[in-house]
């Protein structure tokens, strides 16, 4: 798993555990602290193996999978590793196509090298833009990128769809991801946003904590109900065992490459959001109405049909779940 220290990542190393896998995180810790190690450990009582590796190397890369084959057989490969903040790419561009695009070339390659077809590579809604209908299925096209961050899962796809095309064997799942929330339910580990969160849900837990100035909700002039934005918010325990789901569904075929939404199917909007996390926790969010942040769409929300069928997976957890672990998790963090 490159990247399994980040925040989807150590939530699917947990659920891979549960279902009997062996993960082995790859990461180089750039956008994750080791403490994440620990929590992932008091969760399950042993410590996940780790291997401090930065995917841009191909050598690095090379080492790992020796070390790995020889003593155990691949039977996929999760890619979360990448830079993910949209604001900071349109100011640093070279860094996130730099990581993201390499990472994945390095990759396929050490994968072709090793010979291991399975992958699983975590990409995003963010390829669809605003589309023309919603809930958006994967049939949608793929819009012009708003960000350079969006433009690097592009080319990953791109990049993916190609290698499947050629000689190489690779058996691979494009997981669209709509927005993960939440935390795991111990309390062990969550979502850890180095330094100014950008995102809403660790925003406004910090905000209501007191840790930061009260939050801004991006416009309420937009043409939905309540005039603020819509997004499909998935727990990000569902997300993980969706990972595990899709390794066994990549089990059962030899030469797929296929995109799965993963969302709930359900879109709230950034009120609902606040209005739901006051309720669900008994606190107030300190908020107040500022202007549309640039690049933000109005409404998107999935259809997750296909991967139901396929994974045979569907969300287990609400909204408010998800709004009490993110909470829960935000006070943990300060005991
Ligand atoms: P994260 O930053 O918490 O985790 C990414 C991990 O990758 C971190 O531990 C980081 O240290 C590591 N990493 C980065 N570059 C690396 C490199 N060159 N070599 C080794 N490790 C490296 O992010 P996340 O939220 O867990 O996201 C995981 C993946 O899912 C990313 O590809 C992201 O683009 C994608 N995604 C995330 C979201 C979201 O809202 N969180 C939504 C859609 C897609
Ligand atoms: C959610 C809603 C904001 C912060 C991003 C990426 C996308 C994907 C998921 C990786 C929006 C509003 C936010 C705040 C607010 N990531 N908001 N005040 O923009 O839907 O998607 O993360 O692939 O690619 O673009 O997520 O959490 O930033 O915003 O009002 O302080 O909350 O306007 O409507 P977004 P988000």
């Amino acid at each position: 798993m490159t990247g399994g220290a980040g925040y989807i990542g150590s939530h699917t190393v947990v659920e891979l555990s549960l279902a009997g896998f062996h993960p082995i995180i790859l990461d180089d810790f750039s956008n994750s602290n080791r403490s994440v190690l620990d929590g992932i450990e008091r969760i399950l009582g042993t410590r996940p193996e780790t291997m401090e590796v930065d995917c841009r190397s191909h050598k690095a890369l090379s080492a790992a999978f020796q070390s790995i084959t020889a003593r155990h057989a691949i039977s996929g490969v999760i890619h979360f590793a990448a830079y993910k903040a949209v604001g900071e790419s349109t100011k640093h561009p070279l860094k996130y196509y730099t990581n993201n695009v390499g990472s994945t070339s390095e990759l396929l390659q050490t994968m072709g090298e090793f010979e291991v077809a399975n992958l699983v590579f975590s990409s995003s809604c963010t390829v669809y833009g605003q589309p023309d209908s919603i809930p958006v299925d994967e049939k949608a096209p793929i819009a012009m990128a708003e960000s350079p961050y969006g433009y690097t899962k592009q080319v990953c796809e791109r990049i993916i769809r190609d290698v499947h095309a050629s000689n190489q064997p690779l058996n691979t799942a494009l997981l669209r991801y709509f927005n993960p929330i939440g935390a795991h339910p111990s309390s062990h580990i969550g979502e850890l946003p180095l330094g100014h969160p950008n995102n809403l849900i660790p925003f406004l837990t910090q905000a209501t904590a007191g840790l930061r100035d009260p939050l801004t909700v991006f416009g309420d002039d937009y043409p939905t109900e309540d005039g603020t934005c819509i997004r499909d918010y998935i727990h990000v325990v569902d997300l993980a065992k969706a990972h595990v789901a899709a390794l066994n569904w990549l089990a059962s075929r030899s030469e797929a490459c296929e995109a799965f939404n993963l969302g709930t199917g359900q879109g709230n909007s950034v009120l609902e959001v606040i209005h739901s996390f006051e309720r669900v926790n008994g606190v107030e969010v300190p908020h107040r109405i500022g202007p549309r942040r640039d690049g933000d769409i109005t409404a998107i929300f999935a259809d997750p049909a296909k991967a139901g069928t396929a994974f045979d997976w569907s969300c287990e957890k609400s909204l408010d779940d998800a709004l009490r672990d993110a909470w829960n998790w935000q006070r943990a963090l300060q005991s």
